[in-house]
């Protein structure tokens, strides 16, 4: 479950959350836009910006936002990929960077499914060789029983064994992702942190994955964190919603009930222009989002929010409790219909 304001309080050992982002920045400095040939004059680009989120065991989480919002910013932070320039992002209490530098516990403990699957895998490698690979990283059965792990993760995503002795080349794009999902598990996590795992794929082929994904998560108590702009994939997957926009989290909750009735005028905007079978698609967003490199004064939804008004220019409103469920960042939350 996903904590609406993290308070410093200590929670009970079991309630101890996996992750928390506290007030978590993510500065890149790039080039100033229009700058001369020979200067080397920087900006800052907020790609996260006072990010709180608490993702507690066991828990389905879809991060959800237009390209752009900072959700693979957000997740290389979770995986300790990157130090964020500023608050703090921990795992099971202790900075995440530490977990990582202090030995292979972390790795095995939160596996990727990464949004290129393919490129993920070495092409000149067998898919057995490539499932065996984490086996043998992490040490995880003895020589001797390495095949039968390997065949027991395919038939756990749904491929025959003989896919064991085939190429990545040979193998459809769906079958692709069932292999870099059986390669995830080979570490036996309790995390998997998925960027985008179903994107590109004819729909049939999506709701296969989407099905395995939840069964997996179900039948092994995963804790799952699934980074997505498809609301349609957050509602059929994950019990927790995060939207972003513009490198901050502006709503969480229970997906049902963000989904159900939003508080944000961002989610609503997001849930008017999902498609729905039967019912005209309603008005786009006005405008584009704009750049994190001129984020507007006051709320930065204030541009496009046809709900804005005066002192949304002049205040930034933070993630807030709404609810004991529920946090929202809008100065004026939409009242439930
Ligand atoms: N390494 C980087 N250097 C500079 N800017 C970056 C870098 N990574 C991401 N950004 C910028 O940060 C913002 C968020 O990017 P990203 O996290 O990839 O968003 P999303 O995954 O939601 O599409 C974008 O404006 C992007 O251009
Ligand atoms: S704070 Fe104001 S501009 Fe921002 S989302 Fe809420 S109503 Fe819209
Ligand atoms: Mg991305």
């Amino acid at each position: 479950m996903i904590a609406q304001t993290l308070s410093e309080t200590k929670a009970p050992a079991s309630e101890q959350p996996i992750f928390e982002l506290i007030e978590v920045e993510q500065v890149f400095e790039v080039p100033k836009p229009g700058r001369s040939l020979f200067s080397r004059e920087t900006v800052g680009l907020r790609a996260l910006d006072g990010v709180r989120l608490t993702v507690r065991k066991g828990t389905s989480l879809a991060v959800v936002g237009e390209s752009g919002s900072g959700k693979s910013t957000l997740l290389r932070v979770l995986l300790g990929l990157d130090r964020p320039t500023g608050g703090r992002a921990l795992y099971h209490s202790k900075p995440i960077l530490e977990g990582r530098a202090s030995g292979i516990a972390f790795a095995r403990d939160v596996a990727m499914v990464y949004q290129d699957a393919r490129g993920s895998l070495d092409p000149r490698m067998t898919i057995g060789a490539l499932i065996a690979e984490p086996l043998r990283h992490f040490d995880i059965v003895p020589r001797q029983d390495e095949a039968a792990r390997v065949a027991q993760l395919l038939d756990r995503v749904g491929l025959p064994a003989d896919a064991a002795d085939r190429y990545p080349s040979g193998l459809s794009g769906g079958q692709v992702r069932r292999v870099a999902i059986a390669r995830a598990l080979a570490s036996e996590p309790s995390v998997l942190v998925a960027d985008e795992a179903v994107s590109g794929l004819d729909v049939s082929t999506q709701a296969q994955l989407l099905i395995l994904l939840q069964s997996l998560q179900r039948d092994m108590g995963l804790t799952l964190i699934f980074i997505t702009h498809d609301l349609g994939v957050a509602s059929f997957l994950c019990e927790e919603i995060a939207i972003m926009y513009l490198g901050r989290i502006v709503e969480t909750g229970p997906t049902d009930a963000v989904l159900g009735a939003p508080s944000h005028p961002y989610s609503a905007a997001l849930r008017a222009a999902a498609p729905q079978f039967f019912e005209p698609l309603s008005e786009p967003l006005p405008g584009e989002i704009p750049s994190p490199l001129n984020l507007p004064a006051g709320c930065r939804f204030s541009t496009r929010c046809p709900k804005a008004q005066d002192d949304c220019r002049l205040k930034d409103p933070q993630l807030g409790k709404l609810g004991p469920q529920r946090a929202v960042a809008c100065l004026h939350p939409l009242q439930p219909q």
